[in-house]
C-alpha cells in the first residue's frame, strides 16, 4: 500500500498538522516498516498559484505547447500521477484565516484537471476520477470550531475532494493551539488517539497468524 502525504504549513516543523502527519507515518511504519511512503512539503515548496499562465498551458493541446507551457503542465502532471498511484492519501492542513492555507488551494487548483482528474458523464453530471483512496485530512486550527458552522474548511474540503473521486475521507482535527498550552497539547493528545484508533497497528498475535 503506497501513502502520499502533503504538507502545507507555513510553520515547519513548528507545525502541528505536521505533528499529526509524523505520528501517522510513525503509526504505519510501525505496522509495516518496509511502508512506501511519500512526503512532498508545499508549505516549504509551494506550488505557483493558478493564474491565467497556468490556465493557458492545461488548455493548449500538447503539440501546440510553448517550453513554457510544457514546464507548467510538467508540475501539474506530477502532482496528479502522484495521487493516482497512492492507495492511502494523507492531507495536513491548518486552519489560516478561517480555511485552507493558500498553498493548499494551488495545489488542489493544479489537480482538478477535466479528462483527467474528473469528467462530465453524457448526462452532464461530474465524476470524480481519482478513485479507490483511503485520505486521511489532518487539521489544526488555534481555536475550536469542528462540527460548528464556523468550521468553514470542512465543508469545502469534503466538496472538492468528493468531486474529484475521493470520498472515503476521515478528518481528524487537533483543536486549540492557540488557547494556552495545556489546551493545546490536549487537542493534539486527542488528535493522535484518534489516528491511533483509525490505524490499529497489528499485534504479535496477527502477525503470528
Ligand atoms: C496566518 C494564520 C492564520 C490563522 N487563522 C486561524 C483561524 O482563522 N482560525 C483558527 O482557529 N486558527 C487560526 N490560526 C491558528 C492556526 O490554525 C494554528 O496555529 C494551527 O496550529 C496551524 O497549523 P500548523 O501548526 O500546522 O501550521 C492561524 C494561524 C496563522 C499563522
Amino acid at each position: 500500500m503506497k501513502t502520499l502525504v502533503i504538507l502545507s504549513s507555513i510553520l515547519g516543523d513548528r507545525s502541528n498538522s505536521k505533528q499529526l502527519a509524523d505520528h501517522l507515518i510513525a503509526r504505519v511504519k510501525e505496522s509495516n516498516p518496509a511502508a512506501a511512503i511519500k512526503v512532498r512539503d508545499i508549505g516549504a515548496q509551494p506550488i505557483p498559484y493558478f493564474d491565467g499562465n497556468t490556465a493557458g498551458a492545461l488548455f493548449t493541446p500538447p503539440e501546440a505547447r510553448t517550453i513554457e507551457q510544457q514546464r507548467i503542465v510538467e508540475l501539474s502532471d506530477t502532482l496528479v500521477a502522484e495521487l493516482m498511484e497512492a492507495d492511502r492519501i494523507v492531507f495536513a492542513v491548518p486552519v489560516y484565516n478561517f480555511n485552507l492555507p493558500a498553498q493548499f488551494k494551488s495545489y488542489l487548483d493544479h489537480l482538478a484537471r477535466a479528462g483527467v482528474t474528473f469528467r462530465y458523464t453524457s448526462e452532464g453530471v461530474p465524476e470524480g476520477l481519482v478513485k479507490d483512496k483511503q485520505v486521511f485530512v489532518l487539521t489544526a486550527r488555534g481555536g475550536k470550531a469542528e462540527g460548528t458552522p464556523s468550521d468553514t474548511l470542512t465543508p469545502y474540503l469534503r466538496q472538492m475532494l468528493a468531486f474529484l473521486g475521493m470520498t472515503d475521507v476521515t478528518f481528524v482535527a487537533a483543536e486549540g493551539m492557540a488557547m494556552g498550552e495545556v489546551a493545546a497539547l490536549e487537542g493534539l493528545a486527542q488528535a493522535r488517539q484518534r489516528i491511533d484508533a483509525l490505524l490499529p497497528v497489528a499485534g504479535p498475535a496477527s502477525l503470528a497468524a
